[in-house]
């Protein structure tokens, strides 16, 4: 497939495990297998596709709310994808980053996020940004309260500047899978401009020719910020 416009950063709400999982007769912890299980195949395809930043949403900070069983079940597999991860690492070249507050995690995955940015951080080919007990406002806040302790003017590109995605720049996609409109809190400062493209296929369904079709549509989008 042709793409004419390749996007440099994309963002994917990754979407519809749990549905996934109801439609199978199936609880939504076998979705969210299934799901992280896919998320390496869309990675490398991206990255094979030209775009050089990919962001995804892994756990919001309100997904806290879910049972507790739900949530232990999320924790378990990004530890796990994480140190799948440090394990190929020798084999790309791309940096990842986890994004959104440390301090609710626990110990076991700080350890294992910070191992794997540690080992990745001189790797220049892609940034991998993972975002785990992340929210959009909470960053804003953030970076607001780091430009205050500086001493720094509060200016908007100051603000871009301290958000945690600031090496990857604004997102020029941001893609979401299992049929909801809304954003949920996500890159909410930096997709200002971002074109968005929704999906009703569930995030494990989601795969290289499903992407492909995101990719295809942005090309044809005439994005303007604000000119004529
Ligand atoms: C996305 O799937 C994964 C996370 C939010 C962690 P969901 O778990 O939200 O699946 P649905 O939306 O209930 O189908
Ligand atoms: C957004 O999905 C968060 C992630 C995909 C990680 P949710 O399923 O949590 O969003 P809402 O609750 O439908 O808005
Ligand atoms: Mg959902």
């Amino acid at each position: 497939m042709e793409t004419v416009n390749v996007p440099s950063h994309v963002g994917i709400i990754m979407d519809g495990n749990g549905r996934w999982a109801t439609a199978k007769g199936q609880k939504r912890s076998y979705g969210h297998k299934h799901g992280s299980a896919n998320v390496d195949n869309i990675v490398t395809h991206a990255f094979k596709r030209g775009v050089k930043s990919l962001t995804l949403y892994a756990f919001s900070a309100e997904n806290w709310a879910r049972p507790k069983e739900e949530v232990d079940e999320l924790m378990k597999l990004l530890k796990a994808y994480l140190k799948k991860f440090a394990k190929k690492l020798y084999k790309n070249d791309v940096r990842l980053i986890v994004i959104g507050g440390r301090e609710e995690l626990s110990e076991d995955l700080r350890k294992a996020i910070s191992e794997v940015e540690e080992k990745s951080k001189d790797n220049k080919s892609n940034i991998l940004n993972i975002a785990i007990n992340y929210g959009g406002r909470q960053e804003i806040v953030n970076a607001v309260k780091r430009l205050i302790e500086k001493g720094e003017e509060i200016t908007v590109n100051g603000i871009s500047e301290n958000l945690y995605t600031s090496l990857s720049g604004d997102p020029d996609l941001i893609i979401r899978t299992g049929g909801e409109l809304r954003l949920s809190n996500f890159l909410l400062y930096q997709g200002a401009y971002s074109e968005l493209y929704f999906t009703d296929v569930l995030w494990p369904d989601f795969n290289e020719i499903e992407f492909d079709k995101a990719m295809e549509e942005f090309g044809h989008r005439k994005r303007r910020f604000g000119k004529v």
